[in-house]
């Protein structure tokens, strides 16, 4: 069993991807290809935005919105200390400041009652994480905004394919940013990443910031960095995307039968779908206080899980500055020392997750064993 099968996925759709390959071969544009252009305008209407602008990475995406808003030395941006660095390295990089909220136990995305204490004169932005596949409360986090006159980045790089209240993620907020990154919900066979937005002015900025700045050639009037897509991976997103609503429907339907599998293991949390949300799956991440024993004790079944995120980026050396100790963030602290992520992806078969809960179920059973032959001794 494969944590995250990307073989069953390239099998399925490997002739098409190999003729995109040939035609990308024969034009020869392998920069800026008509492969890029055409996967854009199938983003956004996929996203429901009026712009989608690919890019080299979800890093870069998250990098070029806040080039786009001007964020920079002395500007603070409201975020999370569960996820993964780029998205607080990225305020960092610019010299801002990222200013982390807890998150929520059920969800593991940002606590919105925490948002308003953590704005000051300086807050520029706020920059929720929509965490394995699932959307931050984007509603709450827009009205929040909306009040302080503030822009939302969703970093949308676990969740794309989510939707909230029937709205796609990427496409609910001033700016959204997604990744292509290999295991992601919709991934290339390299780096690559999008931003999404309804905004003309911003969406030619982060044109701009793509091309090192430049909207004429050889003019520079800005900053830029070189965060193209290549025409390649393009060629390669076309062919996934095209099978990708049926994947995300297939997500779904795994997510909901790890749910019925799992209801039931007192030793277990299992992942809560907020109301209004459907989730992705980037992860299926379960909570369990014996997260270690448990995730050894699969893989002498060969089972494979990963453990994401074992240390928060408040607690991470990259932060030391701005001087956070354990005990600041306790939820993301907790879900950091009890998170397990069992194999997901749209071609997991129903045997294969029974093996998994029965996996579990059999590390349960040992448990008990163990501790009740300790009580006796
Ligand atoms: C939450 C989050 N943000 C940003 C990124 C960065 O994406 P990339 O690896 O494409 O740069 C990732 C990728 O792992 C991610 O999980």
């Amino acid at each position: 069993m494969e944590f995250i099968d990307l073989k069953a996925q390239q099998k399925r759709i490997r002739t098409r991807i190999e003729d995109r390959f040939k035609q990308v071969l024969d034009h020869g544009r392998y920069i800026m290809g008509p492969e890029v252009r055409e996967l854009e305008n199938q983003l956004a209407g996929f996203v429901g935005v009026r712009h989608a602008i690919t890019c080299s990475s979800g890093t870069d995406a998250l990098l070029m919105a806040l080039m786009a808003l001007d964020i920079g030395p002395g500007d603070e941006v409201v975020t999370v200390p569960y996820t993964w660095i780029s998205t607080a390295e990225v305020i960092a990089l610019l010299g801002a400041t990222p200013v982390f909220v807890d998150v929520l136990p059920g969800t593991f995305n940002m606590d919105p009652d925490l948002i308003e204490g953590a704005i000051s004169p300086n807050t520029r932005a706020i920059m929720p994480v929509s965490i394995y596949g699932q959307c931050a409360d984007m509603t709450r986090i827009n009205n929040i905004a909306q009040k302080h006159n503030l822009p939302v980045i969703e970093d949308a790089a676990q969740s794309f394919g989510a939707t909230h209240h029937g709205l796609r993620s990427g496409g609910l907020s001033t700016i959204g940013c997604t990744s292509f990154f290999p295991s992601k919900p919709l991934g290339c066979f390299g780096d690559g990443g999008a931003i999404f937005t309804d905004d003309d002015t911003l969406a030619e900025k982060m044109r701009q910031i793509r091309v090192h700045g430049q909207k004429v050639k050889h003019q520079h009037p800005l900053v830029g960095i070189n965060g193209r897509l290549d025409t390649i991976q393009a060629a390669v997103l076309l062919e996934k995307l095209a099978i990708f609503p049926e994947e995300c429907r297939l997500r779904h339907e795994i997510g909901r039968r790890y749910d019925e599998l799992l209801a039931d293991i007192s030793e277990l949390t299992i992942p809560e779908i907020a109301s209004g949300n459907q989730s992705v799956y980037a992860q299926y991440t379960v909570l369990t206080r014996d997260r270690d024993s448990l995730s050894a004790s699969l893989k002498a079944e060969k089972i494979p899980s990963v453990t994401y995120y074992t240390k928060p980026l408040h607690l991470q050396g990259a932060f030391a500055d701005l001087g956070h100790a354990a005990g600041f963030f306790p939820i993301a602290e907790k879900i950091a020392r009890d998170c397990l992520s069992l194999p997901m992806s749209p071609y997991l078969s129903f045997e294969d997750q029974k093996r998994v809960a029965a996996g579990i179920l059999s590390h349960q059973q040992e448990r008990y064993e163990q501790t009740a032959s300790e009580s006796i001794a």
